[in-house]
């Protein structure tokens, strides 16, 4: 059985060592996931991987599908599962480097964003003080370890609506807030992935500095060069964490 689901991030559309065996078109209640599934071997694990904005990278961040996506993967009978995400870095942190974040405040409106809406006809409320799984946290922190990857654990993601990057004023009250890194596809995922009883935890991928933290504008060719870097050190960290993960 498939128990570790991998939701790729821009710059992760595919799995280059995944050993593919099938690939499915799962249809949900909530309508179609960013892209069909694919199934294989990475490690000796039978994994599921999704591209989160689609194989073209064509899907933004507002109008992914987040809960045909998580319900597609439980259909799979996933129980963890590792996400990829690009953020911006409000806090001081080295552009092209990774982080697990812990926290999360979310900003974003207007997306779908729970399983328990009026339809579900039963008022359902989930705990969400650890908004991350921590135990699979751990074993990103000990993969990069391994790995020899600097990585800092204790990180709160503001998740905003995009798809236009923030104003400087909006960081700087992102930064008041608590936040160390900002992404615009974090949420409402994590969320779904808690309502459904998935293990969920994130890699987050450096790849700017957040809007008025660096002279001049965000420049999408810097992004796409960390992103390169960033993202090949989340292939080299996923090949570590995906054999130790336990109860998977
Ligand atoms: N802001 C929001 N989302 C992002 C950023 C950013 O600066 N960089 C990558 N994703």
């Amino acid at each position: 059985m498939t128990a570790i689901a991998i939701i790729g991030g821009s710059g992760l559309t595919q799995l280059e060592n995944l050993e593919v065996s099938s690939r499915e078109a799962i249809h949900t209640p909530y309508g179609d996931p960013s892209s069909e599934l694919v199934f294989g071997n990475l490690k000796g694990r039978e994994v599921v991987f999704l591209p989160r904005h689609g194989v073209e990278h064509a899907i933004p961040p507002h109008a992914i599908n987040y809960r045909a996506n998580i319900w597609a993967i439980k259909q799979t009978g996933a129980t963890h599962i590792i996400a990829v995400n690009a953020v911006g870095a409000i806090a001081d942190l080295e552009v092209g480097s990774l982080a697990f974040p812990n926290q999360i405040i979310d900003y974003t409106y207007g997306r779908e964003h729970t399983f328990f809406g009026a339809e579900y006809r039963q008022v359902t409320h989930v705990d969400f003080s650890d908004p991350y799984c921590e135990s699979l946290r751990e074993a990103l922190i000990a993969g990069a370890a391994q790995a020899s990857l600097s990585v800092p654990a204790q990180i709160t993601y503001a998740a905003t609506q995009g798809p236009r990057f923030e104003t400087a004023a909006e960081i700087a009250r992102l930064e008041r807030d608590g936040a160390h890194v900002v992404g615009m596809t974090g949420m409402p995922e994590a969320g779904l992935a808690r309502e459904l009883g998935l293990c969920y935890a994130a890699i987050a991928v450096i790849v700017n500095p957040a809007a008025g933290k660096t002279t001049g504008e965000i420049s999408l060719e810097e992004i796409e060069q960390n992103l390169d870097i960033g993202v090949s050190k989340v292939r080299v960290l996923l090949e570590q964490v995906i054999p130790r993960i336990d109860g998977a």
